[in-house]
């Protein structure tokens, strides 16, 4: 017969029964393949008529041979995205799906009598004797509770046929498809039957005028008929949340980082470089500012200074050639201070000084000592809170103390000395706070960048300290964005300080939002792996080959999240929220694109915008 008018009539009857099924973008390309089979049937064009045969096990339009099979088992336990797989087979495969709501009533009534016929069987073959029953019970079990469900209100009913099309332009390529289409289903214990003799049905069932010419029905429920959707994956769509992004079925994902159910507000992004990390993150951060929670961020790579130059935040940068300075030992005081907050301080100066001091001149005895002196020497005395606004010492003083601490003191004094006016490190360290470094603002962004590298790990405790101090003088909703995370895990006083500030952050409102390109160190890091697996929501971008089984460990993904995780191009991750796993996509606007870029073109453009708005 000839193609183009099979196709033409089935389309005609396709445009005139489901217009209005059909969305815009569906009726027009209706409406274009109508147009181009009238132009061949006025004048066949040769490139559209082609020759349609039916050779019983497969059908050949044009070049191509098409093979089209019918599902006629699913798999006995149906997991959601168990179509993953089939979807994502190397092979071009199409699917058609027919779903119908069954009437609840004739539902029930067909299912009794199933229930009735089994039980028949299931007596007869026990007063027989016979012992193998188990399918039976099944059976009965599962329809029982397929019955108790729907007179519950829980499920509905619903019948629904599948095929799948395969298509190759030889028939050794086919039969090649066919083979791993067969092996791949066995393995997803799905049953696929070849429509021999019924091609032309089962290419029927592919055309855009929902005829299902085959009629293979299954009866599921509900729960099993969602689970069943290509593309579906679990979304989150909280109506208090921030838009995040959206699902590879095209569905929003929207979060609350501060709702009651999360089990803490903290998260962590992995992902290797260029994948998204930051982006990701300044997303959020912007998105989250619109809804009142202060952004806190710690930036190694300057990258968070258009956004926040840009929402009119505070850029506080911290290098030796900054005007403003920020000294490491500074303690931000407030009404609400204890005697806990004051110890903590201390802890950190002190875990700093391990970090700066080589392994032999650090003696944890005299640190101790000469750490509480030094600001007891400025009337800062641990067990009085009222003393604690008093003006904290600088690294100077903190020298002066250790000189008076015997040989192992001064050891420790001349060690120090790098970080004072008297060696390298003094522009960046050896300095009273200036005025400017305020948290008033509702985005902090503390920009390292110009830190010489070897103090990013030093410069981001210290920040992260002085954080947790302005954190704990208010409950307003925040959130803590610590780029480059894997740096504070790198020795054991700022990790466990870290941990800590993840742990306790959930009573003060605070989220800590964790990156890292290390996947594997900070999973390595016992306390990384704590806050990793504590950390309510987990955004896994792009990742390295070698990070893969670390991350499948650390977040118990399955086997279809391991091959998705391996897969992902810029933006795409996969994102855990409690027990929701998502696979979504990251999604900005066109504007919010150039503001999140780390493309220095756009950044130019950007804060030339700003200047011209000024
Ligand atoms: N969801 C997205 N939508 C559009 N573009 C994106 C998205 N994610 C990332 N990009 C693009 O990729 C670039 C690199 O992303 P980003 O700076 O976030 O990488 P990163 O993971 O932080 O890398 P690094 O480890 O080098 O800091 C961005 O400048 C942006 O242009
Ligand atoms: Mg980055």
């Amino acid at each position: 017969m000839n193609p183009i008018k099979y196709f033409f009539e089935q389309s005609k009857y396709a445009l005139n029964d489901f217009n209005q099924r059909i969305d815009s973008k569906g009726r027009g390309y209706i409406k274009d393949s109508l147009r181009k089979a009238e132009i061949a049937k006025l004048s066949p064009d040769d490139s559209l008529v082609f020759e349609f045969q039916n050779k019983g096990k497969l059908i050949e339009i044009d070049d191509r041979n098409i093979q089209s099979y019918m599902i006629s088992e699913f798999p006995q336990v149906i997991y959601p995205n168990w179509l993953y797989d089939l979807v994502n087979y190397g092979e071009p495969i199409v699917i058609s799906q027919f779903i119908k709501p069954l009437d609840s009533q004739k539902a029930l009534s067909g299912l009794r009598n199933r229930i009735t016929n089994l039980s028949a069987q299931f007596y007869e073959k026990a007063e027989k004797g016979k012992m193998h029953t188990i399918d039976l019970e099944q059976a009965i079990a599962d329809a029982r509770s397929i019955e108790d469900s729907i007179v519950r209100g829980v499920e509905k009913l619903y019948s629904m046929s599948m095929y799948l099309k395969l298509s190759q332009e030889n028939v050794s390529k086919l039969l090649k498809s066919d083979k791993a289409l067969k092996d791949l289903s066995y393995a997803k214990q799905i049953k696929l039957h070849q429509l021999v003799y019924k091609q032309k049905q089962g290419l029927e069932t592919f055309l855009p005028n929902v005829t299902d010419a085959v009629g293979e029905e299954f009866y599921l429920t509900s729960s099993n008929v969602s689970s069943s959707l290509p593309f579906t994956t679990a979304t989150l769509n909280d109506p208090d949340g921030i838009f995040y992004g959206i699902t590879l079925g095209g569905e929003k994902i929207r979060f609350d980082r501060f709702s009651k159910a999360s089990k803490n507000y903290n998260g962590i992004i992995f992902a290797t470089s260029g994948a998204g990390k930051s982006f990701s993150a300044k997303l959020e951060a912007y998105r989250s500012l619109f809804r009142g929670i202060n952004v806190y961020v710690i930036d190694p790579e300057g990258e968070f200074k258009t956004l926040c130059d840009y929402v009119g935040g505070t850029n506080i940068d911290i290098n030796p050639e900054s005007k403003t300075k920020v000294n490491p030992l500074q303690f931000f005081s407030s009404d609400t201070d204890t005697k806990e907050v004051m110890r903590t301080h201390l802890g950190v100066v002190k875990g700093l000084l391990k970090i700066w001091l080589s392994e032999d001149a650090y003696n944890r005895g005299i640190v101790s000592k000469a750490v509480n002196e030094t600001y007891a020497s400025k009337g800062i005395l641990l067990d009085d809170p009222s003393t604690y606004s008093k003006k904290p010492p600088t690294i100077s003083d903190l020298i002066k103390v250790f000189e008076k601490q015997g040989e192992e003191g001064k050891r420790i004094a001349v060690e120090l000395l790098e970080y004072s006016h008297k060696g390298e490190m003094g522009d960046l360290y050896d300095n009273p706070s200036t005025d400017d470094v305020n948290f008033n603002s509702p985005m902090v962004v503390f920009n390292i960048q110009k830190v010489p590298d070897q103090e990013k790990q030093a410069s981001i405790f210290y920040l992260s300290n002085f954080i947790w101090q302005k954190v704990l003088s208010n409950r307003n909703r925040k959130v803590l964005i610590i780029d480059e995370a894997h740096l504070l895990l790198k020795d054991e006083s700022s990790a466990n300080f870290m941990e800590n500030l993840v742990r306790r952050g959930r009573k003060y409102n605070l989220g800590v939002i964790s990156i890292s390109q290390d996947v594997d160190d900070f999973l390595k890091s016992p306390q990384g792996s704590v806050i990793a697996k504590n950390a309510d929501t987990a955004l896994i971008l792009a990742q390295k080959k070698q990070s893969i089984p670390s991350l499948v460990k650390a977040f118990d993904l399955s086997d279809v999240e391991r091959d998705y995780i391996t897969r992902l191009t810029k933006g795409q991750a996969l994102f855990i929220k409690g027990n929701t796993h998502s696979h979504m996509f990251v999604y900005a606007t066109p504007h919010e694109r150039k503001l999140f870029s780390s493309n220095a073109e756009d950044l130019a453009k950007i804060d030339e915008q700003r200047k011209n708005e000024q």
